[in-house]
């Protein structure tokens, strides 16, 4: 039986509380605030970026720093608002002066992120930067792949630069802007991809053991 969005949004508010408590890797030691998420539980869209900065362990919110800022103006440009998408981090607490995540964190972090994607089930995930990329790109550099979606089970995947790193290099800024503003026929083709699997009755994606 399908879940509502009601039952949907309580087991997000699960995870995310067991999120705050979390103590399964170093960072709980340093961090002010964990940062679980935020966003409707049908959301169709998930963004998924590296982990909190200064403003968001200060805040428990993701993206509300200048990246943030500017993260909204991109959504702007794909005809979406902050409260139409869900934003979560690859990592859920801060690492100390914004070093690199490691990869015994992101392990640590893996299964709250794995149940966020099973209970909102999206159409389309946009990784954002290169640690949430290598979940579904390994080896794969952003410069060559940025942009183009791939399809894992009934989803589709799109690759795209951080904000913060396209933030300051008029380069970059150009080319995720140019990539965000494809995001809307993205969409139309990811939801068209869910409804020929479900015509022809192709079980959703984290249950063929692809998330
Ligand atoms: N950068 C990220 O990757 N995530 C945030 O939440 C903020 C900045």
């Amino acid at each position: 039986m399908t879940a509502t969005v009601e039952e949907r949004a309580a087991a997000l508010a699960q995870i995310a509380d067991e999120i705050r408590v979390c103590m399964q890797c170093e960072l709980h030691k340093t961090r002010t605030e964990s940062v679980p998420g935020e966003g409707p539980a049908d959301a169709r869209v998930m963004l998924i970026g590296e982990a909190p900065g200064w403003n968001e362990d200060q805040q428990g919110r993701p993206f509300v720093g200048a990246a943030g800022k500017f993260l909204d103006e991109l959504l702007g440009i794909a005809g979406l608002a902050r409260g139409d998408v869900f934003i979560t981090n690859i990592v859920k607490s801060r690492p100390p002066g914004n070093r690199d995540p490691l990869p015994d964190e992101i392990a640590a972090c893996r299964p709250f992120l794995e149940r966020q994607i099973a209970v909102i089930d999206p159409d389309v995930i946009v990784t954002l930067g290169r640690f949430s990329m290598a979940r579904w790109f390994p080896g794969e550099r952003i410069s060559r792949i940025h942009g183009q979606p791939k399809r894992v089970g009934q989803r589709l995947i799109v690759p795209m630069y951080h904000p913060a790193a396209a933030l300051h290099q008029q380069a970059l800024k150009t080319t995720i802007q140019e990539d965000f503003s494809r995001l809307p026929k993205i969409l139309g083709e990811a939801e068209a991809v869910r409804r020929s699997a479900e015509a022809s009755d192709e079980p959703p994606a984290e249950q063929m053991g692809l998330f």
